[in-house]
């Protein structure tokens, strides 16, 4: 299927729902020696699912940090050393671009040996190390895949009855790749992570209110990047990034001179999503004091703990 083909069904994450999906993900889990997890750079923590991480970290993982063009440069340095940790190795990646196959498999190679080194203990003989890629929806597993294997030979979007239809694909002579991702439903439990996942479209544009999250957005970035939505909107000075100063300054307006808010909402999160006013990060980790500054304003919310073990190396 070719990616202009493709429909990407929108989900309502209702309880039942995001069941279904855990089991469906632990099925696959047991098929697998090393899980490729993909979240997206600019949420590298509203795009875990921390309550399954336990079931997919013990797992050797490699995180990918996609979407990583979009994000903030000096935030995903910090994230690829926050995230690294003892059978975890994260990887920048930016699907779309898709030039570092070689890098993943050689980090999915040395995360699967001690799963052969296993079989062969027990008088198996070595086979292929087998790697699942799962992530939230919208992440970019689809496109990741279609980035390795190449040929788009991948369907995008969510299948049912994966186990039975899993086909695998040799990406290396010694490599795997299930040809299908694995949907990791997002954790909902709080407004702030819906939110959050609302603003890069990973919950499904029907399940939210464009304006409120819109409002969430600007002040998000505009505490973690004091600013810059007013130059990007040419607000004047003085101006505070408020949806209706945006409406105004665009002339998004309706009848009777009214600011057109759920316009610049639209416009809003759909340059937002293309990094028009920046590379931008939501969350963000802390600064180590060795690290140069980015030039941006330093982390204030969500911050990641300081990583306890050495990077893995990349
Ligand atoms: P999924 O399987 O995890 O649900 O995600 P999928 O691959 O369908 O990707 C979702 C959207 O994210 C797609 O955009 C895709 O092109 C985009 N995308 C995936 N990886 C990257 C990346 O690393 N960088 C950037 N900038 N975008 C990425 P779309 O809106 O569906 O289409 P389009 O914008 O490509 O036309």
């Amino acid at each position: 299927m070719q990616q202009s083909d493709v429909i990407t069904p929108k989900i309502q994450w209702y309880p039942g729902h995001i069941a279904k999906y855990e089991r469906k993900l632990s099925e696959l889990l047991k098929l697998v020696d090393v899980v490729v997890e993909v979240l997206d750079a600019r949420l590298p923590v509203a795009s875990v699912n921390h309550r399954l991480e336990v079931t997919i970290r013990n797992k050797p993982t490699l995180i990918i940090l996609n979407k990583s063009d979009l994000a903030d440069p000096a935030q995903n340095r910090r994230w690829q050393k926050a995230l690294a940790g003892e059978n975890r190795r994260v990887m920048l990646y930016d699907a779309k671009g898709g030039q570092a196959k070689a890098q993943l498999i050689q980090h999915v190679l040395a995360l699967g040996e001690a799963a052969m080194q296993k079989l062969m203990a027990k008088g198996r003989k070595r086979r292929p190390v087998r790697v699942l890629v799962a992530g939230m929806p919208n992440v970019g597993k689809s496109t990741l895949i279609n980035s390795i294997v190449g040929q788009k030979k991948t369907k995008t979007g969510h299948r049912a009855g994966v186990t039975r239809d899993t086909q695998w694909v040799r990406i290396h002579p010694e490599v795997e790749l299930m040809d299908s991702p694995g949907v990791i439903p997002p954790q909902l439990d709080s407004d702030e992570a819906g939110a959050l996942l609302a603003t890069v479209s990973s919950i499904g544009d029907a399940a939210f209110d464009e304006e409120e999250v819109a409002r969430f957005l600007i002040e998000t970035i505009d505490r973690l990047y004091p600013g810059q939505l007013a130059r990007y909107f040419k607000l004047t000075e003085g101006e505070a990034p408020t949806l209706e100063n945006m409406a105004l300054a665009r002339h998004y307006k309706l009848s009777g001179d009214q600011p057109d808010l759920l316009r610049t909402a639209q416009a809003l999160l759909t340059e937002f999503r293309h990094a028009r006013p920046g590379r931008i990060t939501l969350e963000h980790a802390q600064h180590t004091p060795k690290e140069p500054e980015s030039g941006e304003a330093e982390s204030r919310t969500r911050q990641a703990p300081e990583p306890t073990e050495p990077p893995a190396e990349i």
